[in-house]
């Protein structure tokens, strides 16, 4: 792919930047990209937030964050990196706060004699976005500086709150921003695992001819955390698990898995399979509305911004299906904690067992199926389980596995959020979602969302597979 604004002047402004994505992901991605030389030269990442902080207090705060990282990069690229940070403190609700902000990047331009590509990164509670939005317009900042440089944004997920909020949050931003300058960020769709399963349904001759219906019992996408919210307690009152991974993670998953071959790598042929799917969810039922589970683990309650009698979810499981000729009558099973007795993500394909000379049975009388799954976390792998032939006199059979793990290889293994933040300077949105995706989304989901309201969710005990069913 050609870089071809890679080595013009950028700055890049992260609002939100004391918040826990920049701190835990943003920071130590730049610096990642920065120290392997994938910044433009001339780049400088502008920190925006209400807290009061000196530039040098700033970058003190991120190397404290990227210290966690334990550096992979000689001291001297580090310095460099951090020599790029600069602060700017502000409230994003107050109207005054954009037009200071234009004149702060102007000087930042000066300074450098540059007319800088500007990427809004907007890492902040969803409810900000709006205000956002309309002051970045009307203020000029999403005006390039010059006709031949750009201006994106960013923005993280959950975008919206429910189908209406999230069609009128996004008919705001289209009415103000350029398509081709709208990035809208779901991390799993950069993630190695994720981009995998597209390279390895369409270049293996082995499993496209039997990935439908026919030959697939069910197909089970689980995001268990063992960890609680920790200090998102704010956040996770607003959103809860449904919007927070399932919205997007799990369903961007879904869409991996069940898209057609797109036939090109381009951007739109990718897009529009995922559209496809994401628009073929069939609606649940009020019998299955009523069957999904609303679970949260038992100490949510007494985390720190937790109402006391939060009705929250920290847990969901539902089953979907999608209205289209490959996967009719298909289970998609999808589940989602936090407080989990594990960590893990991952995707598993059940084959439909079959009838042969060796019977559909093992010795133990279980009915063999073969199982693909792969895997995000704890380690981004590619497990498959076969059936082989036991020692001995008889032909009865056990269960083994071929397995593939990323970690193993030499090179290092990128953060999807690298790879976000390259392409967003890129200008390639192959790994971002579509306001159609974002709709079609939401679309299902808000039903479940509507049916849970105040409903309280089955309470389970903090580091189990969650709510007894
Ligand atoms: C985020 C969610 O989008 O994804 C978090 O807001 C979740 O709640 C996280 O923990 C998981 O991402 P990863 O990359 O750590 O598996």
């Amino acid at each position: 792919m050609a870089f071809s604004s890679h080595s013009e002047p950028l700055t890049i402004i992260i609002f939100g930047a004391t918040g826990d994505l920049s701190r835990t992901k943003l920071l130590a991605a730049l610096m990642d990209l920065s120290c392997s030389g994938c910044l433009p030269a001339d780049t400088r990442i502008v920190g925006v937030a209400r807290k009061e902080l000196t530039d040098e207090e700033f970058q003190a705060m991120a190397r404290k964050a990227i210290d966690r990282k334990a550096h992979e990069h000689p001291p001297e690229r580090v310095e460099e990196y951090l020599a790029r940070l600069r602060y700017l403190s502000g409230d994003f609700t107050e109207y005054e706060m954009y037009p200071m902000m234009a004149q702060y990047l102007q000087a930042q331009d000066a300074e450098r004699g540059v007319c800088s590509n500007k990427l809004y990164y907007l890492s902040v509670q969803p409810s900000l976005y709006e205000p956002i939005f309309e002051q970045l317009a009307h203020s000029g900042l999403s005006i390039p500086c010059a006709g031949v440089s750009w201006v994106r944004i960013a923005v993280e997920k959950p975008f919206g709150h429910d189908s209406e909020s999230a069609a009128q949050l996004d008919q705001k931003l289209t009415a103000l921003f350029a398509e081709e300058q709208i990035f809208r960020i779901d991390h799993y769709l950069a993630k190695e695992a994720m981009e995998n399963i597209i390279v390895f349904r369409f270049s293996n001759a082995l499993f496209e001819p039997s990935w439908n219906a026919e030959h697939i019992e069910s197909v089970h996408i689980r995001f268990l955390e063992p960890n609680g919210i920790g200090s998102r307690g704010n956040f996770y009152e607003d959103v809860g698990a449904l919007r927070d991974v399932g919205q997007n993670h799990l369903l961007q998953m879904l869409a991996f898995v069940a898209m057609d071959d797109p036939k090109s790598l381009a951007a739109d042929a990718i897009r529009a399979e995922r559209e496809k799917v994401l628009g073929a969810l069939v609606p649940l039922s009020p019998d299955e509305l009523a069957s999904v589970v609303k679970g949260q683990y038992a100490s949510y309650r007494t985390e720190a911004d937790v109402a006391e009698d939060s009705t929250i979810e920290t847990y969901f499981t539902l089953t979907t299906h999608l209205d289209l000729p490959r996967w009719r009558g298909v289970p998609f099973v999808l589940e989602a904690g936090k407080g989990m007795h594990e960590h893990r993500i991952d995707i598993t394909i059940v084959f439909k067992p079959i009838d042969s000379c060796i019977g559909s049975k093992d010795a133990s009388d279980e009915v063999r199926k073969n199982r693909l799954t792969f895997t995000m976390q704890p380690e981004e792998s590619i497990t498959l389980t076969f059936f082989a032939k036991k020692r001995g006199f008889s032909m009865a059979t056990e269960e083994k596995t071929f397995s593939f793990n990323y970690a193993e290889g030499t090179e290092r293994l990128r953060d999807a959020y690298e790879k976000l933040l390259l392409d967003c300077i890129r200008g390639d949105q192959t790994l971002f979602t579509t306001g159609k995706e974002v709709a079609a989304a939401w679309r299902y989901i808000t039903p479940i969302l509507r049916h849970w309201h105040n409903r309280e969710p089955v309470i389970y005990e903090d580091n189990t597979p969650g709510p007894a069913r």
